[in-house]
């Protein structure tokens, strides 16, 4: 065989090799551990988000086996959960598994997916699915709060590109910082929950102690020189100007964390971007 031959063979065998690898990975399940210190008493807490489960390849075993070991005081889900509407009983389903090993309280906004492809086409669907959750006994917080043992005020805003196709759309600018300030509560560890991260920069210094968020899969498939965010997450300001995709960062005097989602976009492939359900410990330090 000419040199040629051998090297093209070498080159697609080591591609192959690499998507096998990849479509591996979707399979596999990290807990991450983070703790924030705060003038509260001590919860535990576990964040989902991103699980696109028309795409998503770790087996609810895994994910429900984590749960059950790491017994959280409750819940939170940052969005993305279906991209079609026959997904959303898929949805509801994995639902009634959690709360099978989870029977603490669970608090839930929607991602962009949510509402553009399933309930902006149907708005009946998004009726439908918040009956099915608020029958599970999950709090639905879309631009409202919840406050857990007396000390935690849990804020769950709408996703913020979503808030930005409906300004677009209707001329009108949202008032976010209005919505918040409304929804926080002096004297408490304010805890926002929202689906992007963007959603920051429409809130002013330290509106909130700590942020959950989603959105970007961690990239899903990181490549050199951020190939991928430059493409995928241009409109995404926090991840293309400042590189703000994944893990704890600190923005206006926030301290947030970007989960990386459990399911897939696009392709059912992730590359250094391990599914993740984030375990949060909250609370003064021993
Ligand atoms: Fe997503």
């Amino acid at each position: 065989m000419p040199l040629l031959g051998i090297i093209l063979l070498s080159c697609a065998g080591a591609f192959i090799l690499l998507l096998g690898y990849m479509h591996l990975e979707t399979r596999l399940l990290k807990v991450r551990r983070v703790t924030i210190a705060a003038a509260v008493s001590p919860v535990r807490f576990m964040q989902f988000s991103d699980l696109h489960v028309g795409m998503m390849y770790v087996s609810l075993k895994k994910i429900t086996a984590a749960v059950a070991a790491a017994k959280p005081d409750f819940l939170v889900f940052t969005g993305d959960y279906f991209q079609k509407e026959e997904e959303t009983g898929r949805f509801i389903s994995f639902m009634k598994q959690i709360r099978q090993v989870h029977a603490g309280p669970v608090f839930l906004c929607f991602g962009n997916h949510d509402r553009v492809d399933v309930f902006d086409p149907d708005e009946r669907a998004f009726e439908r699915v918040c009956a099915a959750l608020t029958a599970l006994g999950v709090t639905v917080l879309e631009d409202r709060n919840c406050i857990y043992n007396n000390e935690i005020n849990i804020i769950g805003l709408s996703d913020e590109r979503c808030t930005r196709i409906a300004e677009r759309n209707s001329g009108i600018r949202a008032d976010t910082a209005g919505t918040l300030a409304a929804l926080r509560r002096d004297g408490m560890f304010n805890l926002l929950i929202t689906h992007n991260s963007d959603i920051l920069l429409r809130l002013p210094e330290r509106a909130v102690d700590f942020a959950v968020t989603g959105h970007t899969h961690g990239a899903q498939v990181r490549t050199p020189f951020n190939i991928e965010t430059k493409i995928l997450h241009r409109r995404d300001k926090l991840a293309s100007r400042y590189n703000m995709l994944r893990g704890l960062h600190t923005f206006r005097g926030i301290p947030f964390y970007i989960n990386p989602g459990l399911g897939n976009n696009l392709f059912p492939i992730r590359f250094r971007a391990v599914p993740e359900i984030t375990a949060y410990t909250v609370g003064k330090l021993e």
